[in-house]
């Protein structure tokens, strides 16, 4: 995406800079954009762990560099093994980390230990390259949806924009590049339709009010953050025409795991009739779990993101801001599941399909093993 007039993606190496990994520390936007020059695998976890980067497609590709980094420093088996089960380990509900550790351990295993520094930056680069080609394919599929509705609209005589409403950030900065969920609005944007997007602070950690609000309003594409609570009461009262959110983990029958209050959107979506999409590269789905609500971990996050709201003072210094009682208990369940019977339909690189079993292999059919 474009910074500036400067075309960024949201992690980078380069020859000039010895190869270090180059990400925008996401915990300083959008009062500034700080970049992060990380050297070690160590200092990748702790910036996935602290979420200074975050987004399930962006959290593989940075951890698949940050084993290229534990490389550097040893590239015999047994270090590998560790710091890649180290790496995936920092975050439990994104299966996006995971499947980038897996690829890159697969192609590695079968590497001397002399080569694996050379073939882990080629391998981390073309999960990377892969990201962008995916999102952007997401993206051209979901601009044919925002037109359906923006056509159905001109129909019954509305002059108004598409309304669309996001959860969280699922845009260019939590990938590579483009995002899942805003790639379709950008591309729409720049297509010329007229849009409009709602966006969900996304409390505790108010990815909406501070990413996703950050990077439409750098794109130019008209907005308003709206508390996670107003949702419902905007789909009554008709002023929603689809919602998109992105995911972190979609089970082989259609189930969605993603940001904390998805679900209630999802509830008041499906009792609007408003089309309730999911946006996500093929890289999310695990096929090795069927029933999302037991078997995707549910990350628990620090009682201190509840308790405390950060933001900038009017000196402009960044602040958390305490807002329960002292003392008080707080619980930080970070991510919910949406039932695959509340979602309309999976948005995947490969176009639109059912959110269910026979949806996602009709699209994948390379995955039906028949059992
Ligand atoms: O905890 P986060 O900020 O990493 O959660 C991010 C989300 O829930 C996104 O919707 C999801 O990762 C998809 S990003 C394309």
């Amino acid at each position: 995406m474009k910074i500036g007039g400067e075309s960024y993606r949201s992690v980078w190496v380069n020859a000039e800079d010895g190869y270090a990994v180059h990400i925008f520390d996401q915990t300083k936007l959008p009062w500034s954009l700080d970049i992060l020059r990380l050297e070690t695998p160590q200092q990748v976890a702790e910036a996935i762990v602290t979420m200074q980067v975050r987004g399930a497609p962006l959290i593989g590709a940075v951890a698949a560099y940050g084993l290229a980094l534990a490389l550097r420093i040893d590239s015999a088996t047994p270090a590998m093994e560790r710091d890649a089960a180290m790496l995936a380990e920092t975050r439990p509900t994104a299966i996006n980390l995971r499947w980038a550790i897996e690829r890159m351990l697969t192609r590695l295993r079968n590497t001397l230990p002399a080569d694996r520094v050379r073939v882990a930056y080629e391998e981390a680069g073309a999960i990377c390259d892969e990201d962008v080609a995916q999102n952007e394919a997401i993206g051209r599929h979901g601009v044919a949806l925002i037109q359906q509705i923006a056509e159905s609209k001109r129909a019954r005589g509305s002059d108004e924009p598409v309304r669309i409403l996001t959860h969280c950030n699922a845009g260019w900065i939590a990938t590579v590049d483009w995002g899942t969920a805003l790639a379709p609005i950008y591309m729409a944007h720049d297509q010329g339709t007229d849009l409009h997007v709602w966006v969900d602070e996304t409390r505790p950690r108010n990815q909406g009010a501070a990413l996703t609000a950050w990077e439409l309003g750098s794109h130019g594409v008209g907005h308003t953050v709206v508390s996670d609570n107003a949702g419902g009461h905007l789909m009554q009262h008709g002023k929603v025409d689809m919602v998109i959110v992105g995911t972190d983990r979609v089970t082989r029958n259609g189930d969605v795991a993603n940001k904390i209050g998805t679900y209630l959107k999802a509830l008041a979506a499906h009792d609007n009739d408003v089309p309730f999409y999911v946006a996500l590269p093929s890289t999310t789905i695990d096929w090795s779990v069927g029933d999302g609500l037991r078997d995707i971990p549910i990350e628990e996050r620090s009682a201190r993101e509840v308790t405390h709201i950060v933001g900038r003072d009017s000196d402009g210094k960044m602040a958390a801001v305490q807002v329960t009682p002292d003392g008080t208990d707080a619980a930080n369940p970070a991510f919910d599941v949406t039932p695959a019977r509340l979602v309309t339909g999976l948005l995947t690189e490969r176009g639109v399909c059912d959110a269910s079993r026979e949806g996602l292999l009709a699209l994948f059919p390379e995955r039906n093993t028949g059992s």
